[in-house]
């Protein structure tokens, strides 16, 4: 595995690949990489020829409230599982690589930032998209492959290709969870103890919402309220940034439960935010 710093070697690589006829597959991280990462990079080894993996905590995604300076990190480690889980690059651009200090583009997806976590973060998907962008042009992927757990990222990303017309085929992949229900996410290490042992009843409220979805509630306030009151018994460490449902496509919200939609809650604990999130289909 070679592992490359400077966006241009890569690009030249990327392009020669592309012209042998080989398929690209690229997993984009920031990092401190668990079981839901290597599921990526498990599904772009099994697609394409080629797989690039980035590790990148790209600073223009975070506020200047948020969590950039402890973002866990730990490159040394994340090389050999990436080397182990078979990527043939793994990118570890410097943030000066990846942002000339001149630089004076932003890539915005407006209408899919402005709920879920785009109301508590209103610059964090401009940073994501710019930065996304800017590694489709570095990369070349013809496939890239996005965990479900960041579902309004992956669904903004999906906008964001299609209206600037990038030829690379999204790939949204399931949530990996801890045996208790967790989903795993690089900011669990981040949670003290006794929110750790709070932390699975997120997803376990949203089941909750699932569980009623399916015995025929449809008025979204009602179905919210009865997780709220599940959350307020069960989690007294965290406080509710959000909890809603939204329509998973357009990422609108939703007052009555249509055939798909998203439950989907963040939660602040002492110095980590969590997300989570549960596709639900209801019978006609
Ligand atoms: O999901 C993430 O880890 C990040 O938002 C991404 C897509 C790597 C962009 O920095």
């Amino acid at each position: 595995m070679q592992v490359v710093t400077n966006p241009r070697v890569l690009q030249e690589e990327t392009i020669r690949w592309r012209r042998e006829g080989l398929t690209i597959g690229f997993v984009p991280t920031m990092g401190f990489l668990h079981e839901g990462h290597l599921s990526l990079i498990e599904r772009a080894r099994a697609k394409a020829d080629k797989v690039v993996v980035s590790i990148f905590v790209n600073p223009t995604q975070f506020a200047p409230n948020e969590d950039l300076a402890s973002y866990p990190r730990d490159p040394v480690r994340d090389q050999a599982l990436v080397e182990s889980a078979g990527g043939d690059i793994l990118f570890m651009p410097s943030d000066a690589d990846m942002y000339d200090p001149h630089a004076a583009t932003w890539v915005e997806v407006p209408s899919f930032a402005k709920n879920l976590c785009g109301a508590s973060r209103p610059t964090h998907f401009r940073g994501v998209c710019t930065v996304v962008a800017k590694l489709f042009n570095i990369v070349q992927p013809h496939y890239a492959f996005f965990g479900e757990k960041d579902w309004q990222q992956l669904a903004l990303l999906r906008r964001m290709v299609c209206d600037l017309m990038f030829p690379v085929e999204l790939v949204g992949c399931p949530i990996v969870r801890e045996d208790d229900g967790l989903a795993r996410s690089s900011r669990n290490v981040n949670l003290l103890e006794q929110e750790r042992a709070e932390a699975p009843y997120l997803n376990k409220g949203l089941e909750l919402a699932k569980r009623l979805v399916e015995q025929g509630a449809r008025d979204v306030a009602k179905v919210i309220e009865a997780v709220e009151i599940y959350y307020n018994q069960h989690i007294f460490l965290g406080k509710i940034d959000y909890l809603s449902c939204v329509d998973p496509d357009t990422i609108e919200n939703l007052d009555h439960v249509e055939t798909r939609c998203l439950f989907a809650v963040a939660m602040r604990f002492s110095k980590v935010r969590l997300i989570d999130n549960r596709l639900v289909c209801a019978q006609s």
